[in-house]
């Protein structure tokens, strides 16, 4: 029986979204489906903003980063009316099944609606934090570690020429993902990151460590969800904007590598300066890896609907591309292991 699929990206952008969108479409068309884009994320679904997804529109998107679909953070639990208005134009549209992509809010969305609604949902796992539990890594992910690996590289050269700190801020709103490995993979002197919130007086230390054994520059890497921690006990988030500013509810965080580093300078006196890689992460075409992840994302996305495994998501295992429920997606974050960060500390100082 033939079927309508909608798709939609939601939350931040990530490379490699319009590689799923292309998996989908074209594995959906191959069986005789027809496949509908959702834009804005789920503000598309209440507003009702729909675009034909034909083997025209999917043509020569593989290697764009962003998303073709357009996303925003809307959460229709937080619209008034918002849910009902989603089945409503669901119904009225004649879908048949919705193939949700993207990170914690998302998905947490979709899982919601299948619970609560038996909505014919499936997801694919997106978010360069790689903090969506289930899954062994997210698409987007490598794009952002490889922008970020190449900059503290970049950084390398110019710290050393001028006797600097460096102190480079990177995206993981929750997580330290791209802190650590960027972090290991660019021989930092220095990884602050959420889950193991080492000391300003700590990373200090290092630092003073490592100069008093004749190297006079540094790589510092922090994560832009690391809290300033100190020694005292006191812990002090830094946000571009305190107040939630999305519908989730996640404040705007920002800033911390430029109070990191004058805390540096301040208490050892080197020369230290910072750079906020920010939405460069996020931005342009995806690596290898993460294009052939999220066709292979895609193409189970496409199949998990063919055969109707609703509330399900295509997931990374070892190798292997599984389906496991949404619901042990969204249940809690993922977190860096304890033993990346012991490998990342091992070369501090
Ligand atoms: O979705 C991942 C992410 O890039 C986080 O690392 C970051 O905190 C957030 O999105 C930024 O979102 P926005 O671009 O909406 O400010």
């Amino acid at each position: 029986m033939s079927k309508q699929v909608a798709l939609l990206t939601g939350g931040g952008d990530c490379p490699g979204l319009n590689a799923v969108i292309r998996a989908v479409t074209r594995r959906s068309l191959d069986r005789g489906y027809e496949v509908v884009g959702v834009r804005e994320g789920w503000r598309g679904l209440v507003e009702g903003k729909f675009q034909e997804l034909d083997s025209r529109a999917i043509s020569g998107i593989l290697p764009r980063g962003g998303t073709i679909l357009g996303t925003t953070r809307t959460n229709p639990y937080e619209v008034e009316g918002g849910v009902e208005r989603v089945r409503e134009r669901f119904a009225s549209q004649r879908l048949d099944a919705l193939v949700a992509i993207g990170g914690e809010d998302t998905l947490g969305v979709a899982s919601r609606l299948f619970e609560e609604h038996a909505f014919p949902v499936v997801g694919v796992p997106k978010t360069i934090d790689n903090d969506l539990s289930a899954t062994d890594y997210t698409f987007g992910f490598d794009t952002a570690l490889t922008v970020a690996t190449e900059a503290i590289d970049r950084l390398h050269t110019t710290a050393e020429s001028h006797n600097r700190v460096m102190v480079v801020e990177v995206m993981g709103r929750h997580t330290g993902w791209i802190a650590v490995m960027s972090g290991i993979a660019g021989g930092a002197d220095v990884v602050l990151i959420p889950e193991q919130p080492i000391t300003v007086e700590e990373a200090c230390g290092d630092l003073q460590r490592r100069h008093e054994r004749g190297k006079d520059f540094s790589i510092v890497v922090v994560s832009e969800g690391y809290e300033l921690t100190y020694a005292s006990g006191e812990q002090r988030q830094i946000a571009e904007a305190p107040a939630p500013t999305d519908q989730f509810g996640h404040v705007r965080l920002g800033g911390v590598g430029d109070a990191l580093a004058h805390e540096i300078e301040e208490r050892t006196g080197y020369e230290t300066r910072v750079t906020v890689l920010g939405h460069v992460q996020r931005g342009g075409t995806p690596t290898p890896r993460d294009r052939i992840l999220a066709t292979r994302y895609g193409l189970k996305a496409a199949d998990l609907v063919h055969a109707e495994r609703w509330g399900g998501m295509a997931a990374l295992r070892g190798d292997e591309i599984v389906e496991v429920p949404l619901r042990d997606a969204v249940a809690e974050l993922k977190r860096v292991p304890p033993e990346f960060y012991e490998a990342a500390r091992t070369f501090f100082g």
